[in-house]
């Protein structure tokens, strides 16, 4: 990620995102496990909040095929900008970028007819305290998309929509984003935790 004139400037290939998938590190990541990735079969998976791509890319990094899916329109034009320019910087990163379809559209709108056996879910964190620890470009981010009020309610359709299992991703201290159902199990990074919630049974009914 990188930034340019104070504007948002998405970048697969630089920085920490660039960096982590030279030196291969995706595998061992809370995201990629919690996802439910098996030696043998790598699932299918929808990113319903797609934002600055960093998810998607990680989980296409590692193998998987991944719909992106993003509602601002603004977004969604850098996340394809960004996708052309990784996908003509290298071979290697040109088979990653195979790997992922970004749409434009509402999740809570799309996930019904795409079924994935994942959704992974990352909305717009609530306000931290402490505002300097939240980096430039979730900050530029958020002047252009706002806040997710109805985080809830894609939440509640993701888990009616998912096959295998819904990935919500939270800051690590914030109070859970539904009072039900209560996550199966969670996995945690420095900051955030990822929540995992097991639809199997509930959508084979
Ligand atoms: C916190 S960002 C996601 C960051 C992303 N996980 C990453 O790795 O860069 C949240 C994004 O989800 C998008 N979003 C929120 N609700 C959505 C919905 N119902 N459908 C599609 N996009 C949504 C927002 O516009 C915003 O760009």
């Amino acid at each position: 990620m990188s930034q340019q004139t104070g504007q948002l400037r998405l970048d697969f290939a630089g920085g920490a995102v660039g960096y982590r998938f030279r030196q291969g590190q995706g595998r061992g990541h809370p995201l990629v496990r919690a996802a439910g990735f098996k030696k043998d079969r790598i699932p299918g998976i929808v990113d319903a909040t797609a934002g600055l791509g960093r998810d998607s890319f990680l989980l296409a990094s590692v193998g998987a095929k991944v719909v992106m899916l993003e509602r601002s329109a603004e977004v969604h034009a850098l996340l394809a900008d960004a996708l052309a320019r990784a996908s003509a910087e290298s071979p290697e990163l040109a088979d990653v970028v195979a790997r992922m379809t970004l749409i434009h559209g509402d999740a809570r709108e799309r996930l019904p007819e795409l079924r994935p056996d994942v959704v992974i879910i990352d909305p717009m964190h609530p306000p931290r305290r402490n505002t300097a620890l939240v980096k430039q470009e979730m900050r530029l981010l958020s002047s252009i998309v706002g806040a997710d009020e109805d985080a809830d309610e894609l939440m509640r359709v993701a888990l009616a929509s998912a096959r295998e299992r819904v990935v919500l991703k939270w800051p690590l201290r914030a109070p859970p984003l539904l009072e039900s159902p209560k996550p199966s199990h969670q996995f945690t990074g420095k900051t955030v935790r990822y929540e995992v919630f097991l639809t199997a049974t509930r959508t084979s009914e």
